[in-house]
């Protein structure tokens, strides 16, 4: 049986789920703002939404190289990410989020330079079609390794670590995923923050998140979280 047109149809029905999150969110921005743009197919929609908008003064922030290209070609200012001490705002994609809020990024391998711009950001806002939400996180969670030292990293991650098949990260990093049980979440954020190989992990916790826009069929669904 060829199913070819039904894959054709979920796919564009994701599409225009991401799309209507990320048209949602960019009506957050405002004139005036420092903005960090987030990575993925979720914030391809983001940016031509934010540049739709035609708004002034704003000085933003890329996660990763194709999203500033993408930005510039749509005449978004983009700056390196070394004179802003903090961002009015944040807005991203996600690969999983729970319902406590738990995020689980890094599928596009830019979670380190995701975590620092949410970080910096008085408001993170995740956004994501109806496939993102989740009751617990299955991973796998993304990571990033130095480089110095990674074998020897991996060697004491153990068998639950695999290596992904990309090119290094932008700061040298290599990009591997934890392919084991998740549980508590915080435990394995916490466990994987003791070992000083590990340069970043893809788990964001929900005092990291300030709203969720998720969108099912034609509607966004908004969900906040503590924030800072
Ligand atoms: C990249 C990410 C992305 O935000 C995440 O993978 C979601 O991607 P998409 O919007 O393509 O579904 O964390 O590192």
């Amino acid at each position: 049986m060829d199913n070819s047109a039904n894959r054709v149809r979920v796919v564009s029905a994701a599409d225009s789920e991401k799309r209507l999150a990320a048209e949602a969110a960019a009506e957050l921005v405002e004139s005036g703002m420092t903005v960090g743009l987030g990575t993925g197919s979720t914030v391809a929609h983001l940016l031509p939404a934010i540049a739709r908008r035609e708004l002034r003064n704003i000085r933003c922030v890329a996660t990763s190289v194709a999203t500033a290209e993408q930005a510039r070609e749509l005449g978004i200012p983009v700056e390196e990410f070394n004179s802003l001490n903090r961002l009015d705002i944040a807005i991203d994609g996600t690969d999983e989020v729970s319902a406590d809020g738990w995020l689980i990024k890094g599928g596009g391998a830019a979670h380190l330079r995701e975590k620092i711009v949410a970080a910096a950001a008085e408001r993170f806002i995740v956004i994501g079609d109806s496939s993102k939400p989740v009751e617990a996180l299955r991973g796998p969670v993304p990571l990033e390794l130095f480089g110095f030292g990674a074998a020897s990293t991996l060697a004491r991650l153990g068998a639950e670590v695999e290596l992904r098949d990309v090119p290094s990260s932008p700061d040298g990093g290599t990009i591997a995923d934890y392919r084991g049980e998740i549980g508590d979440p915080a435990v394995l954020a916490a466990r994987l923050e003791a070992d000083p190989g590990v340069a970043a992990h893809g788990l964001f916790p929900p005092t990291m998140v300030s709203e969720v826009l998720i969108c099912r069929g034609e509607t966004v669904e908004r969900s906040s979280f503590p924030g800072r």
